[in-house]
């Protein structure tokens, strides 16, 4: 990334759920540039573990490297944490929202419990903690970035329910109010057993997650739409992306490496401004837009549960066929 320099040690990230998994490897990767990177974990004690650990290695400065507790589900901890980022560094340029949870199901479809969890922490939290931080963002000709950690399940195509897909696409129209009004019907399709029956996305037999990260997406967009007007110079970009399958705990250890995984994360939040686009969705550094998300995997490296995988995915779509057939 070099010729396209921007950043130095003054420019300040922050990445959420960065004691392992992808939001370790994008906080390396960002401290590697040569950013001031902040790691936060819900877990006192793992995150300056993994501070220790990030210390030792030998591509850091670390004096780069900064640790503040941050359960991104918690009120108290996001107010807490803001007003230690505002204290200690006066502000901060880069906000990378990795935290999150699959809430997988297995054998079972989902229920209102898991369902609000994941919502939570997918979605609910992504938006408490930016609306907590983004006055604190600092204005700059290079821009204040936003990197939203969603996922290829949430493309819009696997949305068998074709009105909702309208509706939560509709950016023109689409407001928070709206959006929220979606998460409430959502979790009364799940207490009431309708989640088939209303054509919800099930990539991986995950509604929930899939879900969540549809909500992501549409806070995304909203958000962005609101950033543009903006004056120059105080400009926020805030982009969605998926990182792959990436072996972490969450997937299981299949797929990629997690520095594979990080690379577009770290790529968007570095971006030079004449280059940056804001309220899209991207995958290997590409814009590939929130309908059609490519299924991304580097390299096969799998244990069978990807077969398991893949043969939801071919199950899935199998199923949307048939269902749009139906509903001709
Ligand atoms: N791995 C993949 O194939 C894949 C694919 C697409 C998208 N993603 C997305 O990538 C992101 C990172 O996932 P990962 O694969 O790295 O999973 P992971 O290894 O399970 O890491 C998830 C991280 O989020 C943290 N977290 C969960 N709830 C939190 C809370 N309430 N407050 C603060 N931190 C919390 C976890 O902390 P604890 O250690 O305390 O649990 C952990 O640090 C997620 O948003 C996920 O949806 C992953």
């Amino acid at each position: 990334m070099g010729s396209n320099r921007w950043w130095s040690r003054e420019t300040i990230a922050v990445v959420t759920g960065s004691n392992k998994g992808l939001g370790l490897a994008i906080a390396r990767g960002l401290a590697m540039e040569g950013v001031t990177t902040i790691l936060t974990a819900r877990d006192e004690l793992r995150g300056w573990e993994t501070v220790d650990s990030l210390k030792q290695d030998e591509r850091i400065d670390p004096s780069l490297i900064h640790f503040h507790r941050l359960d991104v589900t918690s009120a108290s901890s996001i107010q807490e944490f803001a007003r230690w980022i505002k204290t200690k560094f006066g502000g901060l340029d880069i906000l990378v929202n990795n935290a999150g949870i699959s809430g997988a199901t297995p054998g079972a479809l989902t229920n209102l419990e898991n369902s609000k969890a994941v919502i939570d922490t997918n979605y609910l939290a992504v938006r408490k903690l930016t609306e907590s931080l983004i006055s604190l963002m600092r204005p700059s000709s290079h821009g204040a970035r936003i990197v939203n950690v969603s996922s290829g399940t949430s493309r819009l195509d696997a949305l068998q329910n074709q009105a909702l897909a309208h509706k939560i696409s509709n950016i023109d129209e689409l407001s928070m109010e709206a959006i929220d009004e979606i998460v409430k019907e959502y979790l009364e399709d799940v207490e009431h057993g309708r989640v088939i029956e209303k054509g919800w996305s099930r990539m991986f037999g995950a509604y929930d997650y899939c879900f969540s990260k549809i909500a992501l997406n549409a806070y995304t967009r909203v958000l962005a739409r609101d950033l543009s007007k903006l004056p120059e110079g105080h400009k926020i970009f805030a982009n969605c992306m998926c990182p792959g399958v990436t072996s972490t705990a969450m997937s299981r250890n299949n797929g990629h490496s997690a520095e594979v995984g990080a690379d577009t994360a770290i790529w968007l939040a570095l971006r030079p401004a004449i280059e940056s686009s804001s309220g899209r969705f991207f995958s290997k550094r590409n814009d590939v837009g929130f309908d059609r998300i490519p299924f991304y995997i580097e390299k096969v490296v799998y244990t069978s549960d990807l077969e398991d995988f893949m043969e939801c995915m071919r199950k899935q779509e199998r199923t949307r066929k048939s269902w749009r057939e139906k509903t001709k």
